[in-house]
């Protein structure tokens, strides 16, 4: 590897770079599609003379989204999006087996994220790769000086969407962002499937809890929520649902949930799951009417769900009674366990999405770069959408890899849809 980019990196444990290659070629062999797109990258070369500075949990998928890029011909500089999310072995994979800058360590405290950041934006980037904003926003802010040669990005997670828009709103982003996130190919499956399944993975490794004839409450029924729910259920629980929103709460009933206040959950949960993008989801108030040995997991972008502040002010900490499990002891001596320190749990106290719902958010993620290439400069600053082709080609990749297959309309059929004059 060229000394240039491993000194241009900062990681935890260079001793780790053959483990995390082998797990990042693990997680290669369920990202069929990405491979496809890395062998047609690796011939055309979209990328050559391309910079990109990417914002984004240092996973092992992750890792395989960065082989694609760098295949294509971009340089590439990467750090972490969330400071418990980086795999150490796989951000000394990427720099030492694969020759990428990485500035990513796990545990890292707010300033160490922050300047991880900052170093990753050090190559003047011509696009950027978000989850959640906080790339986007630290160019908004203080590096103004960059905005000029960015030609645009994209985002990952329904959060960064959500602040990216209230940016264009505002008038503040000054340059295109492709809500990658709003596909169809990411939030139904990566959003429902990979949420729900990861975030009981995590659980599972933190806890070793036994699900079934437990209560569950899931707060918030959204893509993630709803993939919370089905997974609880699936495992036995009785599952509760919070949400603010009266269609989603019907849905949530009509699909055989109870639905409640969290005032009302917050006495019978045994598992709270937060997933909803908003803040003190779970506080005081319930807090004070939780059982014993309430279990407390956010799966939500940022840590502000669950008022932790609250717990280490009021509670009796001890720290790490198991891996990623922090038990708060009240004055009336309830127990309660916050997972993950109230960061998304799936990332902090496991490994993420399993690599095969990845294979489809990266695909998106790949095929837009690919795009916004040649159509940057033409699109306005502010928050776009893929284009329906690239999610309708990854579905369709992604369906033979599996096996899978459609129909084809006939001519008849292909007419009747295109007309009106056809009444009963
Ligand atoms: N853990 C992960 O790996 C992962 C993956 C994808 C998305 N996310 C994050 O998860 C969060 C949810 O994403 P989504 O795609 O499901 O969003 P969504 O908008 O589809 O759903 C969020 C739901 O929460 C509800 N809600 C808002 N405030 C609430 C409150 N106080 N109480 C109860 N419900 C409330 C909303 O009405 C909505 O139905 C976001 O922060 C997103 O970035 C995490």
């Amino acid at each position: 590897m060229s000394s240039s980019t491993i000194n241009k990196s900062e990681i935890a444990n260079p001793e780790l770079a053959a483990q995390g290659k082998k797990r990042i070629e693990w997680a290669e062999r369920s990202m069929p599609v990405l491979a496809q797109i890395r062998d047609r990258f690796t011939l055309e070369q979209p990328f050559k003379g391309v910079r990109i500075s990417a914002c984004m949990h240092v996973t092992t998928e992750t890792a395989n989204l960065m082989r694609t890029l760098a295949a294509g011909g971009a340089e590439l500089a990467l750090c972490a999006s969330n400071p418990l999310s980086t795999q150490d072995d796989t951000a000394a994979a990427l720099v030492h087996e694969y020759g990428i800058s990485v500035f990513a360590k796990n545990a890292i405290d707010r300033d160490g994220y922050y300047r991880h950041i900052n170093a990753a934006l050090d190559i003047a980037p011509h696009f950027v790769f978000d989850d959640g904003c906080d790339l986007v926003n630290t160019l908004h802010t203080t590096r103004r000086e960059l905005l000029p040669t960015i030609l645009g990005g994209c985002e990952e997670t329904t959060t960064g969407v959500i602040r990216l828009t209230q940016m264009s709103r505002d008038g503040a982003l000054t340059f295109p962002m492709v809500a990658v996130n709003d596909t169809d190919t990411k939030h139904m499956f990566d959003n429902r499937y990979g949420t729900g399944q990861s975030t009981f993975d995590a659980i599972f490794r933190a806890t070793n809890t036994l699900v079934a004839g437990k209560i569950v409450v899931v707060a918030g029924f959204g893509y993630c929520g709803r993939g919370v729910a089905e997974r609880a259920k699936g495992l036995g629980a009785e599952v509760v649902i919070t949400e603010i929103d009266p269609t989603k709460a019907l849905d949530a009933m009509m699909q055989g949930y109870r639905v409640m206040t969290m005032h009302e959950a917050a006495r019978i949960g045994d598992i709270f799951i937060t997933v909803t993008g908003n803040r003190d989801v779970l506080r005081a108030e319930h807090f004070e009417r939780m059982k014993d040995n309430a279990i407390m997991a956010n799966s939500g972008h940022f840590d502000i769900e669950i008022d932790v502040a609250w717990l280490e002010k009021h509670g009796r900490k001890n720290s790490k009674i198991r891996h990623q499990t922090d038990e708060y002891v009240l004055q009336d001596g309830r127990r309660l366990l916050l997972l993950a320190e109230g960061r998304l749990v799936n990332l902090g106290a496991a490994e993420g999405h399993p690599a095969a719902v990845m294979d489809l958010s990266f695909a998106d993620q790949a095929l837009t770069a690919e795009w916004l290439v040649h159509e940057a400069k033409n699109l306005k600053p502010g928050v776009h959408e893929v284009p329906t082709e690239i999610d309708k080609e990854v579905a369709a990749l992604k369906l033979k890899s599996m096996g899978g297959e459609v129909d084809q309309l006939t001519p008849e059929q292909e007419l009747y849809l295109n007309s009106w004059e056809h009444g009963s």
